[in-house]
């Protein structure tokens, strides 16, 4: 396990994933970017320590604290002798984040669920998506949900902490982005956080997304029929280290552990 300080994976992976190949000019951007995400995030990367369990016998997120969110609950039971484990009955735990705004379309989720709900069967476990954040259509998805009424998806919405953000993200079995870029040069800082967070994604594909999202750490959909399928995939395979959702795991964890540290300093070293 990587012990490179969490704010740089993030101030890298942005640096290197999002500007990195277009232009010196975007240093400054990314620098600025980066000392407001040390100052809000840094620490709290800290807090997440993500155990590299493969039989995932173990909370994959530690508190440090007595803090528990509404996920540990949810997600896992303490054994006898005081160990916590994941509880077997648990559901898929798909969270999404988001800004709200008309950029990303989130009826593709709406409609993706509501497959998975009518297509699942019995063997595949219940899901709750989390859709995390605060913007301008929260209130229409909102009252999108309410009219679904699914048996086998729970759908929900938060304004997560910066402290509880990285939690909910490292405690989820997938990340879902809907973001796309028109100009095909921003890429989706969520997915960073996802897979910085050890999370495997499925990911909207517009241009540029194979930069970040390479098939080894997460998928990439087009359209609702797509993402339910992929999503039906996944739940099938939870707990399990052998096929899909084993290796994208595994790559999830290897983009976390990359020395995103060292990396950065020598893509600095290279400006100068
Ligand atoms: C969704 O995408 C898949 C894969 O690209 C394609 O085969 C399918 O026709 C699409 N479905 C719809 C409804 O557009
Ligand atoms: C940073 O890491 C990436 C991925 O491993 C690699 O392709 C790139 O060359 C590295 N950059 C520097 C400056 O070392």
């Amino acid at each position: 396990m990587s012990d490179a300080n969490p704010s740089c994976v993030l101030a890298v992976a942005l640096f290197e994933r999002v500007f990195g190949k277009t232009a010196y000019a975007h240093l400054c951007v990314t620098n600025a970017m980066a000392s407001d995400l040390r100052g809000s995030w840094g620490v709290r990367y800290l807090w997440t320590r993500l155990l590299a369990d493969p039989q995932f016998s173990s909370l994959r997120v530690v508190l440090p604290d007595s803090r528990q969110d509404a996920a540990d609950t949810l997600l896992t039971s303490r054994q006898k002798g005081g160990t916590v484990a994941l509880r077997k009955d648990r559901p898929m735990l798909v969270v999404s984040s988001t800004s709200w705004t008309a950029d990303e379309d989130f009826s593709i989720l709406l409609e993706a669920l509501a497959i998975y709900d009518t297509a699942a069967a019995a063997h595949l476990p219940p899901v709750v998506a989390l859709v995390t954040g605060k913007g301008p259509l929260r209130g229409f998805f909102e009252a999108e949900v309410a009219k679904l009424s699914l048996s086998r998806v729970k759908i929900v919405t938060a304004w997560l902490s910066a402290e509880d953000y990285p939690l909910v993200l490292g405690s989820a079995d997938l990340g879902v982005s809907l973001h796309t870029s028109s100009s095909g040069l921003d890429l989706p800082m969520k997915v960073v956080d996802m897979l910085g967070c050890g999370t495997p994604v499925c990911a909207f594909r517009f241009s540029c997304i194979d930069e970040l999202v390479d098939g080894q750490n997460g998928l990439v959909f087009g359209n609702a029929s797509e993402l339910a399928l992929q999503i039906q995939d996944l739940a099938g395979q939870l707990g399990r280290l052998d096929g899909r959702y084993g290796q994208l795991l595994q790559g999830a964890a290897q983009f976390r552990e990359t020395d995103w540290d060292a990396n950065y300093t020598r893509a600095l070293e290279l400006f100068k």
